[in-house]
């Protein structure tokens, strides 16, 4: 049993945090600081428990001064919870047994399915119709969380989960890992952490800075992919070493090198410009908000939207109408008077 999973196992044990999913189960993955576990109930439901390792923070101070910065995101979450974000049920901060570290446990409703394994195992719809729905749905996440004055940081498919309604038949997004669930909200994402799995970061991400155009960005990029064989900027399909490859482009387009339009995207189509626009190197040049993204988004949704065929028989009968009563005045200006007498 590795490190991590012994400590959850003894503080399931005894801690009431873990009351209702007393059970450690399999782990599901690793992002760069973190272990995501699910953990069960006695009755079969799954949750999952997200571990912020900090070995670094040992003092008693640093340990309240993040208690309180907990606590205070906390209570700010609480004011958007909704159905497109992914708020922790609660968080927890324990020491570790050895007194060596101090653990964040985030206990989180668990889903089954991610954004980037649909793509991965190309289960995913990738018509302009689509795409452009996608984008729209993750403006409408994105916009909630703009309003309460929260920059996300970290959009990317493996944050985007997916629900799928049985009784609606309707899947929905649902946007995770803003403010606490960062192991970065504790100042400890390095520089090379950031750069190995950025391929959706805006360039000033790099640079440490983040503000509401990186969202922007990070969404354009995301479209990007969806549009262009599901492969980010320069990213190539087949690559001898595709880890280097890909750093490499990360680093192309950190660097301001310019993006090209989109492999399925027509050069001069609309939803081209609106892609690169969002993922503009210069926040300047991006899109100014969330909305105006959507309000583009949703201009290129009409465009695309198939007229009803009632809307064009009555539109060819208005026309028809309208030549009608324009050759009926021409013939009646120019043949019938000039033959009425004065
Ligand atoms: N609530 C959840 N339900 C199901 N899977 C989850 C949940 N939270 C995280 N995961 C999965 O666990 C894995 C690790 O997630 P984590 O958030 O720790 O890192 P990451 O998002 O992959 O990357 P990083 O945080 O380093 O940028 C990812 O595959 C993620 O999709
Ligand atoms: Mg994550």
């Amino acid at each position: 049993m590795d490190d991590i999973k012994e400590r959850l196992t003894r503080y399931s044990i005894t801690e009431p945090f873990f009351k209702e999913y007393p059970m450690v189960g399999e782990i599901i993955g690793h992002g760069t600081y973190t272990s995501v576990y699910k953990m069960h109930s006695k009755n079969d439901k799954v949750a999952v428990v997200k571990v912020i390792p900090l070995s670094i923070y040992k003092t008693d101070d640093k340990y309240k001064e993040i208690i309180k910065k907990f606590d205070n995101e906390f209570s700010r979450l609480e004011k958007i919870k909704g159905q497109l974000l992914l708020i922790p049920l609660k968080y927890e901060i324990r020491s570790w047994p050895d007194g060596n570290g101090t653990d964040i446990l985030i206990l989180m409703e668990f889903y089954e399915l991610n954004l980037k394994t649909e793509l991965n195992n190309y289960n995913f719809d990738f018509s302009e119709e689509n795409i452009i729905d996608t984008g729209l749905r993750l403006c409408e996440a994105v916009e909630i969380l703009h309003r309460q004055k929260v920059t996300h940081g970290n959009i990317k498919p493996e944050n985007i989960f997916i629900f799928h309604s049985k009784e609606s038949d309707e899947s929905k997004y649902i946007l995770a890992d803003f403010v606490i669930t960062q192991p970065e909200h504790v100042s400890i994402k390095s520089q090379e952490a950031i750069n190995a799995t950025s391929k959706y970061a805006a360039p000033e991400i790099f640079l440490r800075e983040k503000h509401k155009s990186s969202d922007i960005y990070s969404i354009g990029i995301l479209l990007y992919q969806l549009m262009n064989n599901n492969l980010v900027p320069f990213e190539l399909e087949i690559a001898e070493d595709k880890k280097a490859q890909i750093k490499e482009a990360i680093t192309r387009r950190k660097d301001g090198e310019e993006i090209p339009a989109p492999h399925h995207c027509d050069k001069y189509s609309t939803l081209s410009d609106i892609i690169l626009k969002a993922c503009a190197y210069k926040k300047e040049k991006r899109y100014k908000s969330i909305k105006k993204l959507k309000a583009s988004l949703k201009g290129a949704k009409k465009g695309k939207e198939k007229v009803p065929r009632g809307d064009i028989i009555r539109a060819i009968a208005a026309g028809l109408l309208l030549i009608l009563v324009l050759a009926g005045s021409i013939y009646f200006f120019v043949v019938i008077w000039p033959t009425v007498p004065n």
